[in-house]
């Protein structure tokens, strides 16, 4: 069924999460719950995409705008209550003409609401012929949600919110999502007249149903999963929902042949690739586009940001940054893979080794306490403990080039830009300013003094 608009509403300050920011910008799974929803509504292909703000409206609005330029945004007043952000939207939507066809509503704090779920109850509403549909769905614990109200045959009467209903009306467990799916007409005559009589003082959106079943029938539609359309309205149900998600993720991977150790301690964002026989240890956090080739091995504590482990590669107690790392790599621990890295196959960064924009090739190791930022390193290259690229000179980065074959000694400076030949052999502590051709020995001089029978000052 075509849509001629999805309304989403973000203009509430989200109160009970007691932050500064405003709540549909807090996330889940490492996406706000607006980018989420937004996500969900926009495969529905919407002829209008419009997100209702107020509450720090600009930065609400930059942030959708962000997620889908295309957006509409609509500005609610000062007047409180979904029922306003739903009045004002529609002002906006009608200005140059009635809308016909359908119109869906969704609230931004559900950021498990998911297209499937829509795309079921757009259906059911065009199956029922109903003017208007509200998406329920049944919770053991209902605090704080509006109840649906039903007469003793089951159709829809109203909505109660949790602070206006009676003893026997909160004894209902079928609650109101917050989603709904009105004919644009019946929509436009269920909200002109709301008012704030009730316990908030606010124009609920709630009361329109009543008013559009004056009009015309109005149904109910019951979500299958309830976690698909929970609202979070405070960081215990975050905790909660983010909880409950990761579980349904982690349980998905090791369906597809994934061994997660403790999938309590591994949270793995919603772009994660994982190939089977992959072993996930404990403590890891696998964010972003990362992708986890076959018979991989991390952790334990390790976090994955958009990173691209091959097949039989080892990640221990490391963080590594939008870096490749080739087939077989053994990575870690404690070490620190900044954005940029290319690491080849079977190649090694070790305890206390950072790297940032480094192109390390096949078998090369870089075993200990290492620093190789900017710098291109060959193939089978082993480079020396505490070896240092120094590759800033205070304005600008420069590049350190090392070839194949090359024996790094400890303790090794490379000042950049330098660049080093192939089958070259650096003695320890050198401090190579200079660049080196192939096939040589390079070492710098430092002269050792001994001192005999010194003793500190305190001592003497
Ligand atoms: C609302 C529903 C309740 C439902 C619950 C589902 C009403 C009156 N109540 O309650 O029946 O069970 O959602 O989670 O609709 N918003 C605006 N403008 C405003 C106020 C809110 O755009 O003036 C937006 C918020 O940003 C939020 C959504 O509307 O995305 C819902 O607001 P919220 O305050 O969370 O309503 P609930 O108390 O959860
Ligand atoms: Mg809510």
């Amino acid at each position: 069924m075509a849509l001629s608009a999805a309304i989403i509403l973000a203009a509430g300050e989200g109160t009970r999460m007691r932050s500064s920011k405003p709540k549909v910008l807090h996330t889940l799974a490492g996406k706000t719950f607006l980018n989420r929803v937004m996500n969900s509504v926009s495969a529905l292909n919407p002829d209008t995409l419009a997100v209702v703000v107020h509450y720090q409206a600009e930065r609400v609005a930059a942030a959708a705008r962000s997620y889908d330029e295309r957006v509409t945004i609509v500005n609610q007043d000062d007047i409180p209550g979904t029922g306003r952000a739903v009045q004002c939207a529609m002002a906006q939507l009608q200005e140059h003409g009635a809308l016909d066809g359908v119109v869906l509503i969704a609230a931004s704090d559900m950021p498990l609401l998911d297209a499937d779920t829509l795309n079921r109850l757009l259906a059911f509403h065009e199956q029922s012929g109903n003017g208007a549909t509200v998406l329920t769905t049944i919770l053991d614990d209902p605090t704080g949600y509006g109840r649906i109200i039903r007469d003793s045959e089951g159709n829809v009467l109203r909505i109660v919110e949790q602070k206006d209903a009676n003893s026997s009306e909160l004894a209902v467990h079928e609650v109101n999502t917050s989603v709904y799916v009105f004919d644009a007409m019946l929509l436009a005559e269920a909200i002109a007249n709301l008012n704030s009589d009730n316990a908030q003082g606010e124009f609920y959106l709630t009361d329109a149903l009543e008013t559009a079943k004056a009009h015309g029938a109005v149904g109910a539609f019951a979500a299958s999963d309830p976690l698909s359309v929970e609202g979070v309205n405070d960081r215990m149900q975050l905790a909660a929902l983010a909880k409950a998600h990761n579980a349904r993720v982690c349980e998905h991977w090791m369906r597809e042949g994934v061994t997660i150790l403790d999938p309590d301690t591994t949270w793995i964002e919603d772009d994660v690739r994982i190939a089977r026989d992959a072993v996930i240890l404990p403590g890891c956090f696998l964010q972003g586009h990362t992708v986890i080739g076959e018979g991989a091995e991390v952790g334990p504590y390790t976090t994955l940001i958009s990173a691209v482990i091959d097949a039989e590669a080892h990640v221990e107690r490391s963080r590594v940054q939008k870096t490749h790392i080739g087939r077989a790599a053994n990575i870690g621990p404690w070490t620190y893979l900044r954005p940029g890295n290319d690491l080849g196959e079977e190649s090694k960064a070790g305890a206390f080794v950072e790297m940032k924009k480094a192109h390390i090739g096949n078998g090369t190791k870089v075993p200990h306490l290492s620093y190789v930022g900017d710098a291109d390193l060959g193939e089978h290259t082993n480079i020396g403990g505490g070896t240092i690229t120094a590759n800033y000179d205070g304005v600008h980065k420069h590049h350190t080039t090392i070839g194949s074959n090359v024996h790094v000694g400890a303790g090794n400076l490379f000042v950049a830009p330098v660049e080093v030949g192939d089958d070259v052999t650096t003695g320890a502590g050198s401090v190579v300013r200079h660049d080196v051709p192939a096939e040589s020995m390079v070492y710098s001089e430092n002269t050792q003094h001994v001192v005999e029978g010194w003793k500190p000052e305190w001592e003497r």
